[in-house]
């Protein structure tokens, strides 16, 4: 049987934490989903098309492997994305205990709605502290991004078009 699993966030934008997790979960899984969720409770800096087209350049850019879809939902529950394609497992980054406070209630309810378990991933330290709202502040106010995201999303942001 083909284990699919789904990577769900903003990703706005997507970080160099981000693809450090998602690398490592398209090593485990046969088919990993990046799937890039509009966040009601969240200020959006770029369009959900934008974040799509992004996470797909950083990916071929690093040169992960050809397991891994990039897309996007908005019409429903994340579990009804997961029944849809037949997922049974999300993935999720965790930095800290912050971090797991904050998706263990979503975790429980993800199970709980519709019988899909979630894995939380640890992320290489170097990455830890690198966060999309961070990068949205630092981009905002002209500062240089480039340690903390792929070189396609640094591009982006510092393009004088998007600033
Ligand atoms: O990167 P984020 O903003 O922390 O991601 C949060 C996200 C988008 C994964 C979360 O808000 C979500 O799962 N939204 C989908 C709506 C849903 O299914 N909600 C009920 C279960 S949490």
């Amino acid at each position: 049987m083909s284990r699919i699993a789904v990577v769900p966030g903003s990703f706005d934008p997507v970080t160099l934490g981000h693809i450090d997790v998602i690398e490592r979960a398209a090593g485990i899984f046969d088919q990993l989903h990046v799937l890039v969720v509009h966040n009601p409770a969240k200020t959006a800096l770029l369009p959900v098309a934008q974040r799509v087209a992004l996470i797909e350049k950083s990916i071929v850019d690093a040169g992960l492997p050809d397991n891994i879809l990039v897309t996007s939902w908005s019409v429903g529950l994340l579990v009804d994305y997961c029944t849809e394609v037949g997922a049974s497992v999300l993935v999720k980054g965790v930095r800290s205990q912050v971090d797991v406070a904050y998706e263990t209630p979503m975790a429980i309810v993800n199970r709980n709605l519709g019988g899909v378990e979630t894995i939380f991933m640890l992320p290489d330290p170097a990455h830890a502290h690198v966060s999309s709202s961070l990068v949205r502040q630092v981009a905002s106010l002209g500062g240089d991004v480039s340690p903390y995201v792929p070189r396609a999303v640094a591009q982006f942001l510092q393009s004088p078009a998007t600033r």
